[in-house]
């Protein structure tokens, strides 16, 4: 298994193009299913969770075609796949697929919308916490759907089709609002989910749908409202910029200091990260071809965050953010209340020589000013890349063990950091 040795202390300097939102591109590569016709789709990042994907919609007889580099294309400028769904020969998604990747559970409601029948392998993903998918069946019980759960598989019928219906989400859910805002397309009547997640990947994927001749209101608002249609049909839509890639490097700068430009970011996508980033002491600045972030000499403060659902700080910058507090002048306190579980980075975190404190949903951190580079274990995906921003920080060598979860989500990590002046290379076994 690939390992990546970083030797650590450089300072970040340069541009890094980010790619398409990995968060982004699943759902709407899933929402391929729902027509007959095209869909095409830019900036797709090339990523393992994506190729996965593309085995999977295969299985359902899908193709998919990635299209070569043109003139003019940017380094880093993605892929593009075209994604044609006009005959599904198979509606069932087999165990050894679904299991490794949790977003493919959400064919579920394309299949069941348009085919009205789907069989989907309860999911699998990455380790941090149990994740159920009690609130997407309660979604599409609503729509009209009969569900049961027979052998590890959910089975999914609606032989008359879907009816729209009013989902009324217990808790903020970004699984069940994809899911429901999918099947609701091609429901007959009004849907109207309310407490819908309003992370600005749900509005992507609805302006898309729109395109493809959906009827959605107030994506990106708890109140979302879907007319059903008939059919849909082909249209072409360009991947968000990934918020969480860019949160990520400006996190890595204001560890290493240096002066990055995040091309491409858009600041209104993780405005309460950049907050905290400035309370922590990086300089952010924004312009219409992205953020740039630098730390010049001034020291790291520490902050008091609590992940939330956007517009919070997200559950997937808390371990980044945790990476940073370590290299803090002081404590700082940071509270997950997204997923259960998500703290296994601080075992890994605490080989640097960090000090943190766990107390149920709350870590404590004491802030050492200097990490010393380690040997680490990569977990889950999130946690990987901390390891990797914490070893840029850090004085010293540091193997990053067991890398595979990295490239389920960060597209040309080593590449887009060497070319930043980070040490950092890639040993495959
Ligand atoms: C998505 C993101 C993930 C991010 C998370 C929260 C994708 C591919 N993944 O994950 O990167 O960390 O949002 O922003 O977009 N829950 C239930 N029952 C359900 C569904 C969810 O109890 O049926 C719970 C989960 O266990 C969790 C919380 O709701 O505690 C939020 O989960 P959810 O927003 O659905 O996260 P994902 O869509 O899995």
């Amino acid at each position: 298994m690939d390992r990546i040795r970083i030797v650590g202390g450089n300072k970040l300097n340069g541009t890094i193009q980010i790619s398409g939102a990995k968060n982004a591109a699943l759902p709407l590569m899933i929402a391929g299913l729902l027509t007959e016709e095209t869909l095409i789709l830019d900036n797709v990042p090339r990523l393992a969770d994506v190729a996965q994907l593309q085995r999977i919609l295969g299985n359902h007889g899908v193709d998919i075609t990635s299209v070569g580099k043109r003139p003019g294309d940017r380094a880093y400028q993605g892929q593009t796949l075209h994604i044609s769904a006009a005959n599904i020969i198979d509606t069932t998604a087999p165990y050894e697929l679904v299991s490794r990747m949790r977003a493919s559970f959400w064919v579920i409601a394309p299949l069941v919308a348009r085919m009205r029948e789907a069989k989907v392998s309860l999911p699998g993903g990455c380790a941090i916490g149990t994740r159920p998918v009690d609130l997407l069946m309660m979604a599409l019980k609503k729509l009209g759907a009969d569900i049961s759960i027979d052998g590890g598989y959910v089975i999914a019928s609606a032989p008359g089709g879907l009816r729209g219906a009013t989902i009324d989400f217990p808790k903020v859910t970004v699984s069940g609002t994809h899911v429901a805002l999918m099947a609701a397309t091609l429901a007959k009547g009004t849907t109207v989910i309310t407490n819908a997640a309003c992370e600005p990947e749900i509005a992507d994927v609805a302006a898309c749908l729109n395109k493809m001749g959906a009827h959605v209101t107030g994506a990106g608002t708890p109140r979302i409202v879907v007319e059903g249609v008939e059919k849909l049909h082909g249209a072409r839509h360009t991947v968000l910029p990934d918020r969480i890639e860019a949160g990520t490097y400006a996190m890595a700068v204001a560890m290493t200091g240096g002066e990055v430009q995040l091309a491409g970011a858009r600041p209104e996508l993780l405005q309460s990260a950049l907050d905290v980033l400035v309370q922590a002491g990086a300089e952010i600045s924004a312009d219409t071809g992205g953020i740039r972030v630098a730390r010049n000499g001034a020291g790291i403060h520490p902050v008091t965050v609590v992940t939330a659902p956007f517009p919070g700080f997200p559950t997937d910058l808390q371990a980044q953010l945790m990476a940073l507090m370590v290299c803090a002048q002081g404590a700082s306190e940071i509270t997950e209340t997204i997923f259960e579980n998500r703290f296994m980075h601080v075992q890994e975190l605490a080989r640097f020589g960090a000090r943190i404190s766990l107390n149920g949903e709350t870590a404590r951190i004491e802030g050492i000013g200097q990490l010393r580079g380690a040997p680490v274990m990569a977990t889950d995906l999130r946690a990987s890349v901390s390891l990797v921003i914490a070893g840029l920080a850090a004085e010293g060598e540091t193997m990053v063990n067991r890398v595979y979860h990295l490239d389920r989500g960060f597209e040309r990590l080593e590449e887009k950091l060497k070319a930043c002046g980070a040490s950092i290379e890639r040993i495959s076994d």
